[in-house]
């Protein structure tokens, strides 16, 4: 996997800064410097663990009714302080902040537009386990670029992004990104503080014989990824004629990860567990970004009915059913939401078994 000794600096130079001007996106490397750089910071505080003091809940709740951790508030500020005097944003959007975050005065305003996770995963903390941060660069419209930065310049789809990527804290420090050339994965050399091209254009494998999934809401799921998870349990007896494994870190960072390296496919679909919530990720800056990464690696990313990097938000914090990973077994939970709703996927489309009902089959036809 060793790529020799491509920084990230040398990497998006190349990508990015000796590029035709027609293709270039002025700035953009700098900009993901900078983010590059508090991952860095985070990463730093993350290795110290429980010694660091930053364990613990910080006696506040985010914008989604989730108690904060220290470490949500504190490396969400991380984010904060090494992108906004750098003249290339006009604003940045949090999971940890209910509103947008506007260039303070002080700084010069440029046109990109960040949206990150700071840590995602945060439920893994306490047991030192894997964690990571989320990120999705735009640009503001040419019609909103002289107009104070609101909700509204935040509000476009995934497939406009210019970059995306995330941090991974494992065993070793990762950044993976794309600038729509292709996936690329960075690993930290901490001694000497850079960011080394380790693994180039990651494809995902298209099949799989492994899936992600928080089975405890399989009450609440709709017919097809019932039906979808049903098969892939009757392993070699059922009609998909194989056996399937089950992986779940709770740290979509983590489970996005797998998939990049080896396969796989990672849900968290349209449930019915609280019927007011369209999904459980957030659109911005959990599944855009993810998506964007999948796609560019050769995988698929969806809702379950469209894909993920055509949703239009409607809201900063709005939430999206996911279902990534390998491009083929993508496809087939694409095709069964399909037939579902087309009424097709006969057991599962009688009145006796829709959302509300009490009678849930337990196999598919
Ligand atoms: O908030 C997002 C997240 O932490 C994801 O990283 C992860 O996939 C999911 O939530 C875990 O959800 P659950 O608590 O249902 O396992």
């Amino acid at each position: 996997m060793q790529d020799g000794r491509t920084t990230l600096s040398k990497f998006l130079i190349d990508t990015l800064d000796r590029q035709p001007a027609s293709v270039s996106a002025p700035g953009l490397s700098a900009l993901l410097i900078d983010v590059a750089a508090s991952i860095k910071t985070i990463s730093g505080a993350l290795t110290k663990g429980a010694l660091g003091g930053n364990y613990g809940a910080a006696q506040s709740v985010n914008t989604h009714g989730e108690e904060q951790q220290k470490l949500d508030l504190m490396t969400n500020e991380i984010f904060l302080q090494h992108c906004e005097w750098d003249g290339l944003l006009a604003g940045m959007v949090s999971e940890e902040m209910d509103e947008v975050y506007a260039i303070p005065e002080t700084y010069p305003r440029g046109d990109y537009l960040l949206a990150f996770d700071p840590l995602d995963g945060s439920s893994n903390i306490d047991i030192n386990g894997v964690v990571g941060s989320i990120f999705s660069v735009t640009r503001v419209r040419d019609d909103q670029r002289d107009a104070p930065v609101t909700e509204s310049a935040f509000l476009r789809p995934g497939n406009e992004q210019v970059a995306a990527g995330y941090a991974i804290y494992g065993p070793s420090t990762m950044l993976v990104l794309s600038v729509g050339t292709g996936t690329h994965g960075f690993t930290l050399e901490r001694e000497v503080g850079n960011f080394v091209l380790t693994h180039s254009d990651i494809r995902i494998p298209e099949d799989t014989g492994e899936f992600a999934i928080n089975a405890s809401n399989e009450r609440f799921w709709e017919p097809p990824v019932r039906r979808y998870v049903q098969e892939c349990k009757a392993g070699r007896s059922g009609c998909r004629a194989r056996d399937f494994n089950t992986r779940w870190i709770a740290s979509m960072v983590a489970e996005v990860h797998r998939i990049l390296m080896r396969g796989g496919v990672f849900m968290y679909p349209r449930d019915f567990k609280t019927p007011a919530m369209e999904g459980r990720l957030r659109l911005l800056y959990e599944a855009s970004p993810m998506s964007f990464l999948v796609e560019q690696a050769g995988g698929q990313s969806i809702t379950g009915r469209e894909r993920i990097l055509d949703v239009v938000p409607a809201r900063l914090h709005q939430r999206v059913p996911v279902i990534l990973g390998s491009r083929n077994e993508v496809a087939r939970i694409g095709r069964y939401h399909d037939e579902y709703d087309r009424g097709e996927d006969k057991p599962f489309s009688s009145p006796l078994f829709n959302e509300r009902s009490l009678f849930l089959p337990e196999t598919p036809a």
